[in-house]
């Protein structure tokens, strides 16, 4: 392999990115306004955005333009200039756990190369399986949910009842969720926020072995880009609602049976991706406050291409922020 000079780790602008995302949310965890809290976080990551020099297209949005008047799909940000990249963009993954005080709200982007981010179409659903990278070859969404409990006790050389899956608690999963019991395995239910469980499930040395079940398609590319740095094994499958969605899905020329892999979500091997914690979970420790108008921050930054994973702890001067740029962080 041609070594090659270190460059640009975008991962470390980034930071900067989910930060302000996550700290503009914080002001809002608890106060009952998922709203609020997501507009908040939006206002928040766009005007830390626009000042890396990059020239990005956001593929993973918060919607359509009008109804998202700020990243919405297809807008550009950055400055414009070199290097050309995809964007996916959750300024507040969890806007229901933010809103209600509950753990793992998330601020998160992921940035790859023009052209290689998955674009989801008319898909808000997707069915994935995520693990770590010792288990990524028998993460397949054709077997029974059970036979792959099963598979990773034997990997792991546990007892199934050793393994725990991590499922987003919604009717859809019943049979899933009734499956895994029934396999001897656990499962430990999440009312939202499946790209931090998706990290937890990569992890080593995590409570829980595997992310199983539908949650929306542009967290299964954030995801994806995760994975790819972080190491681990994700596999999705898109999940029409309904049969107008379905035939939209076909029509746009999406596969609804293949089982897409981390590098079909997110192609090449140069991804950067950012978290910051906005309230307290297994990932990251969520935005805390203070005395003497102090706040502190905790962000997991890295790059597929060197595999460096960092923990970045910041302290953030409330007061010299809002003389700098206004009351955006509270
Ligand atoms: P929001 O941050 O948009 O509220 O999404 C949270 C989330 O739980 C995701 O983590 C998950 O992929 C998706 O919603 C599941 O969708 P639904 O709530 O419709 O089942």
């Amino acid at each position: 392999m041609a070594h090659t000079t270190p460059d640009r780790n975008l991962a470390l602008e980034l930071v900067r990115v989910t930060e302000a995302a996550a700290l503009s949310a914080a002001r809002l965890v608890g106060r009952g306004d998922k709203e609020a809290a997501d507009q908040a976080a939006v206002d928040g990551m766009r005007h830390v955005l626009e000042t890396v020099s990059m020239d990005g297209v956001v593929v993973i949005g918060e919607g359509e333009k009008d109804e998202a008047p700020m990243l919405y799909n297809g807008e550009h940000v950055g400055d414009g200039s070199a290097p050309a990249v995809d964007i996916a963009v959750d300024p507040l993954e969890g806007t229901t756990l933010c809103a209600k005080g509950m753990p793992s709200a998330i601020a998160v982007i992921a940035i790859s190369p023009r052209g290689t981010m998955f674009d989801p179409g008319p898909c808000v659903y997707m069915e994935k399986l995520a693990g770590g990278s010792d288990i990524a070859d028998v993460l397949d969404l054709d077997k029974p949910i059970g036979e792959v409990c099963g598979l990773i006790a034997g990997r792991r050389n546990v007892d199934i009842g050793d393994v725990t899956v991590v499922v987003l608690d919604r009717p859809r999963h019943q049979e899933g969720i009734t499956a895994i019991r029934e396999a001897g395995a656990r499962v430990r239910l999440i009312s939202d926020g499946d790209v931090s469980a998706a990290l937890l499930a990569a992890s080593i040395r995590s409570p829980v072995d595997l992310l199983w079940g539908v949650g929306g398609t542009p967290e299964g590319v954030i995801s994806a880009a995760a994975i790819k740095a972080f190491g681990g094994g994700l596999v999705g499958r898109l999940w029409p609602r309904d049969d107008s969605e379905r035939q939209a899905a076909l029509d746009a020329g999406y596969d609804l049976d293949r089982q897409l892999t981390q590098d079909d979500l997110v192609r090449g091997d140069d991804c950067f991706f950012s978290a910051t914690g906005v309230t307290d979970g297994d990932m990251l420790q969520g935005v805390r406050y203070e005395g003497r108008g102090i706040a502190s921050t905790e962000s997991i930054v890295m790059r597929s291409r060197s595999g460096t994973v960092r923990r970045v702890s910041a302290r953030h001067n409330r007061e010299k922020l809002r003389a700098m740029i206004g009351g955006r962080y509270g």
